[in-house]
């Protein structure tokens, strides 16, 4: 399968942990196919770690929990392809997953054919309790084999978190989508940091194979299995604005059974998605701009059509002022065009004197722009 667009979608680890069953995947479903995020694009639904008893069957088959889900999986995927959407799951490449459940180590064609059979679109596949004799790139293009020759086609997500550089060859196996971070929890300090951790990364980034900043922790406000203190809702819109600029899968993490409108907001704004799911997938870049500094991160990226989608983020805990020139976008003056832009969010226009842009943004808060080239009056 080659996925052109970064993946959207859903994943039950940041809110729900080992508290996963039918009902609340069935719910969710419903959710997803009704609220409109299925339209909007979020149509993988997907069950992370602890779903299957502590060991395998007289088969060496994996078994789901017959207490969290009494109809067995193959019963869930139904339902969740009745709704439209696709359905997930997860495994790892050691002998146990992260939580202690059975991995799929030297067990990967049998469970390949187990997944294909349950009818599972996605499959999630972490590091925990990987071999220390046999290398990470070979374990996923293990399962990478198995997976393409299962009969069915199946996303396969990497997630070794950029361990063992990742990068230099995710690209071998035939992985859709890479964890090119560690663990997202739902603190500023830990979107911070993954936003660092993929400052060198964005070379490997593209159509085919998607470097994955993990889920969102838009909406979980503190509560759920990764929620420590949480977020502002200015700080989840930041959030939601760097993963979508910077082409990251957008799988959504908290309990979208009882979000707030401030949620919904964020994670519904079409123009942002429409950045993320960009048809050219060109690379960001950053601008330098003036005066800035370290807590001020400005990208740029170009789009279809000809426009180039400009990113302010604020990182830090004070006020901080946008300056750049339009030159570092390739338009100095002395070519006689310039940009209209409206922020995204808020709807107000670009400030643009003198070929140089401006712009004030409140501590964590963001501002992106769809810029269109015009001439100078
Ligand atoms: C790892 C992964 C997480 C999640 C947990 C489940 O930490 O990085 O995304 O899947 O395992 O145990």
């Amino acid at each position: 399968m080659v996925q052109l667009t970064p993946p959207m979608g859903w994943n039950s680890w940041n809110t729900f942990g080992e508290e996963i069953n039918e009902a609340l995947i069935k719910e969710t479903a419903d959710y997803m196919a009704d609220s409109g995020l299925a339209e909007l694009g979020y149509n993988y639904l997907v069950i992370d770690d602890c779903w299957s008893l502590k060991e395998r069957d007289e088969n060496h088959r994996l078994v789901a929990d017959p207490v969290k889900f009494p109809n067995g999986m193959k019963a869930v995927a139904d339902y969740v392809h009745s709704k439209g959407l696709k359905f997930g799951m997860y495994s790892c490449a050691g002998n146990l997953t992260c939580a202690g459940y059975p991995g799929s180590y030297e067990h990967e064609f049998i469970d390949a054919d187990t997944f294909a059979e349950w009818g599972v679109d996605f499959l999630k596949y972490d590091y925990c309790y990987h071999s220390n004799i046999v290398p990470g790139e070979i374990l996923y293009r293990r399962m990478g084999l198995a997976l393409e020759n299962c009969g069915r086609d199946i996303l396969f997500s990497g997630c070794s978190w950029g361990a063992d550089e990742t990068h230099k060859w995710i690209k071998t196996t035939a992985a859709s989508m890479w964890r090119s971070t560690g663990d997202i929890f739902d603190t500023w300090e830990s979107i911070k940091s993954l936003t660092q951790q993929q400052l060198e990364l964005h070379p490997y980034n593209g159509a085919g194979c998607f470097n994955d900043m993990d889920m969102l922790v838009v909406g979980m406000y503190g509560k759920g299995n990764v929620g420590l203190s949480g977020c502002t809702d200015t700080q989840y819109k930041t959030h939601f604005s760097i993963w979508a600029f910077l082409g990251s899968p957008l799988m959504i993490g908290c309990d979208i059974r009882s979000m707030n409108q401030a949620t919904k907001d964020i994670l519904t704004n079409k123009e942002i998605i429409a950045i993320n799911q960009d048809p050219l997938l060109r690379q960001p870049y950053k601008i330098e701009g003036f005066w800035g500094g370290s807590d001020l991160l400005m990208y740029a990226r170009h789009l279809s059509n000809g426009d180039i989608a400009i990113g302010l983020f604020n990182m830090g805990e004070k006020a901080a002022t946008a300056r750049f020139n339009l030159d570092e976008l390739g338009l100095p003056l002395s070519l006689g065009k310039t940009i209209t832009a409206k922020d995204i969010w808020t709807g107000e226009d670009a400030k643009i004197l003198n070929g140089n842009f401006r712009w004030r943004l409140e501590p964590y808060d963001c501002a992106v722009f769809r810029a269109k080239l015009v001439d100078l009056a």
